[in-house]
């Protein structure tokens, strides 16, 4: 007996190339006891045949909206609330569109306009199209009507292009449906399973967010900066997940190569002094999250010229202390955040390291992780943390960066309120 046992789907595949996994989602939504039964777009019949997906559903495809004989077995009215949860996938540009405008001109985007049931989608679509600012305007209106969300995945592209776009994997769906289907409670989800208006009975329905990310760049000269390894891909993940448990968040982020968060405000800086008035023009909040990689020094002065090779070796670089954002945070008089969680990022003692920052700066949760290279942590997919408290150390086995956001701010929920 699993989760999905009796449960019933309602499919609705649009036209991408990727209409062919979900062949593999059916095959695996059934050997889980669940039943399917799928709509498609005329644009998907052209990816995938009407005949295999019902061989793999083992019913009939719906396509039609005007089909005489369709209406009179199940109208679409039913078709459409006759199922536990209602999945797009692929969710194409086109159909996050249309149901974000409510358009109703087939019988797939009908269906999603008609349903009383939770509504899962699924994108997949060139970055370009995923990244262009009418398909993230109608992503955001549909997290706020209450479309939940599963990927897409940052991948190879079958245009040739990398970025996120990549139809979430089909084991990655099923658990997002599982947890759709499962209650309303915010934590944990699955990887990449945002919460739209569900969100408002999130655990931190009602509180302020305020999350760091990325690395800082502090100039040298107009062309050359200091920066270091931080991706921001950790920092940005603590920011979506407290978006998902339904609050509401700030992300400053350093330079990085990651899209802003969906339902997220974020503020894009450079150096750690920018970083730090943006992190203050975002207080008060309940939570504050410095998870910025921010650079310790800076160039005493930067001149307007490029500095030049001459004959007299090395120039040298006179650096100065930057601000330290968490301390000024953490050891606030005036409107602390009620919890204020710092990031040890080592490469050596990294529990000492991290009880000794705990003290200095006055925070009330470390965050310890080893980034020395071999741990590829610094830009890769996984985290190895251990959370540090005045209580003590709670170490934590190695996990994708989403399930240590969503287990962080799942934590961070329960601090609150205790
Ligand atoms: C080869 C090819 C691949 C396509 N792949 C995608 C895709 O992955 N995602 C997407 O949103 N649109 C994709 N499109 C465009 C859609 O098929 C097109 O927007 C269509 O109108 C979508 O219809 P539907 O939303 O009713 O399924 C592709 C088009 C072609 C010709």
């Amino acid at each position: 007996m699993t989760l999905l046992s009796g449960k019933r789907i309602l499919l609705v595949i649009g036209g991408g190339i990727a209409a062919y996994k979900v062949l593999d989602l059916v095959r695996r939504l059934r050997e889980r006891g669940a039943s399917v039964r799928a709509a498609m777009t005329k644009a998907a019949a052209e990816f995938v045949t009407p005949l295999s997906v019902a061989s793999l559903t083992g019913g009939k495809v719906y396509d039609d909206l005007f089909s005489l004989i369709d209406e009179a077995e199940m109208g679409h009215i039913e078709l459409s609330r006759d199922a536990d949860l209602v999945v797009i996938a692929p969710a194409t540009a086109d159909l996050l569109a249309k149901l974000a405008n409510g358009l109703a001109n087939d019988l797939a985007s009908t269906l999603l306009l008609a349903t009383d049931k939770k509504v899962l989608a699924a994108p997949a679509m060139n970055l370009r199209m995923w990244l262009h600012p009418a398909t993230q305007r109608n992503v955001t209106t549909l997290r706020k009507d209450g479309v939940l969300f599963v990927g897409p995945n940052d991948g190879d592209m079958a245009c040739g292009e990398y970025g996120p776009g990549r139809l979430a994997e089909p084991l990655q769906i099923v658990a997002a449906i599982a947890a759709a289907l499962e209650s309303d409670t915010a934590i944990p989800l699955p990887a990449g399973l945002a919460r739209g208006a569900g969100a408002a009975n999130g655990a931190l329905a009602g509180r302020r967010v305020v999350v760091t990310s990325g690395p800082t760049h502090e100039p040298i000269d107009p062309v050359r900066y200091i920066a270091n390894r931080s991706s921001g891909k950790q920092g940005h993940a603590i920011a979506r997940a407290a978006a998902e448990a339904g609050a509401d968040v700030a992300l400053i982020s350093g330079p990085v190569n990651l899209p802003d968060p969906a339902g997220v405000q974020t503020k894009h800086v450079e150096t750690a002094r920018e970083m730090l008035s943006a992190v203050d023009a975002a207080l008060p909040a309940d939570i504050f999250v410095a998870t910025a990689a921010v650079a310790d020094w800076r160039m005493a002065e930067t001149g307007e010229s490029k500095l030049k090779k001459g004959g007299n070796g090395a120039p040298k670089l006179h650096l100065v202390e930057n601000p330290d954002i968490l301390a000024a945070i953490a050891q606030r008089n005036h409107a602390r955040p009620k919890l204020v969680v710092g990031f040890a990022a080592e490469t050596d003692d990294v529990l000492a390291h991290a009880r000794k920052k705990l003290e200095a700066k006055g925070c009330d949760l470390m965050v310890a992780n080893d980034v020395s290279a071999a741990t590829g942590i610094m830009g890769g997919d996984t985290n190895t943390i251990h959370i540090v408290t005045r209580e003590g150390i709670d170490s934590w086995p190695t996990l994708d960066k989403d399930e240590v956001a969503r287990r962080l701010i799942a934590r961070l929920a329960r601090e609150l309120t205790a």
